[in-house]
């Protein structure tokens, strides 16, 4: 793995109580939002899922998915595919993971129906995101969805505060833990609407400082 790319293998284990800890459930209700959407997903690419309790829940309630996880992070695949087995019988036939940097990554998938970033577009600069959509856009079918799970600052009120502070804070604990460079959380809303794509469902937690959103290209972008 090259220099550049973040190292969570310290926080593999511990990750999902630390999360519990700082947010309760409210990440895990975040991130399950839209779940029932990916109920007849077919084929779906799952960027940066760590210990892979979204991966392992989908694998539980979609009998037919094929997934294909990646994540730059052995630890966290190691914990991804040991939670996938408990939760479905036939994970092996159909989970495919791969450890990999997402920004050096073009997927096996020509027919992705449903692409899934929970909590990890944090990771990726304005430019890694813009790179990152343009590669695996052609690789996703007419009709896919792509659902994010990320912090969000509100608009306005006194949450904005509160909201920019733990986000600071969080990039700051990163940094020291994974040596993660990014500082900020990218732009993606642009991003999408650039590479067309457009919101076509949207929930919030926590005032506003969690969103879940669903995706979907308008229908003269396909390639
Ligand atoms: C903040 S965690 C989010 C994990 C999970 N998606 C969740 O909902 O909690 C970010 C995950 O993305 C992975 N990651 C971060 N940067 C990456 C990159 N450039 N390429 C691949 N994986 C990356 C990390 O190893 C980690 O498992």
């Amino acid at each position: 793995m090259n220099t550049d790319t973040p190292n969570f293998d310290s926080l593999a284990r511990a990750y999902r109580w630390l999360e519990y800890f700082s947010f309760g459930h409210m990440l895990e209700r975040c991130r399950f939002h839209f779940l029932k959407r990916c109920l007849h997903a077919r084929h779906a690419l799952v960027l940066g899922d760590g210990d892979g309790r979204f991966t392992a829940r989908l694998l539980a309630l979609n009998p037919t998915v094929t997934i294909d996880a990646v994540d730059a992070s052995p630890a966290m695949l190691a914990i991804l595919r040991k939670r996938a087995r408990q939760s479905s019988r036939e994970a092996d036939a159909r989970l495919s993971t791969t450890e990999a940097d997402i920004r050096r990554f073009t997927p096996p998938g020509h027919d992705y129906d449903l692409v899934i970033s929970h909590f990890f577009l944090d990771c990726l600069t304005d430019d890694d995101l813009t790179t990152l959509i343009a590669r695996l856009s052609p690789r996703m079918t007419k009709d896919a969805i792509w659902l994010v799970s990320e912090f969000c600052v509100p608009e306005e009120g006194w949450r904005r505060l509160g909201a920019r502070m733990v986000i600071r804070s969080l990039y700051f604990a990163f940094a020291i833990l994974t040596r993660l460079r990014v500082r900020r959380i990218p732009n993606y809303t642009q991003a999408f609407h650039h590479k067309g794509f457009h919101p076509v469902d949207k929930a919030s937690y926590l005032g506003g400082m969690l969103v879940a959103e669903v995706w979907k290209r308008r229908s003269h972008q396909y390639s």
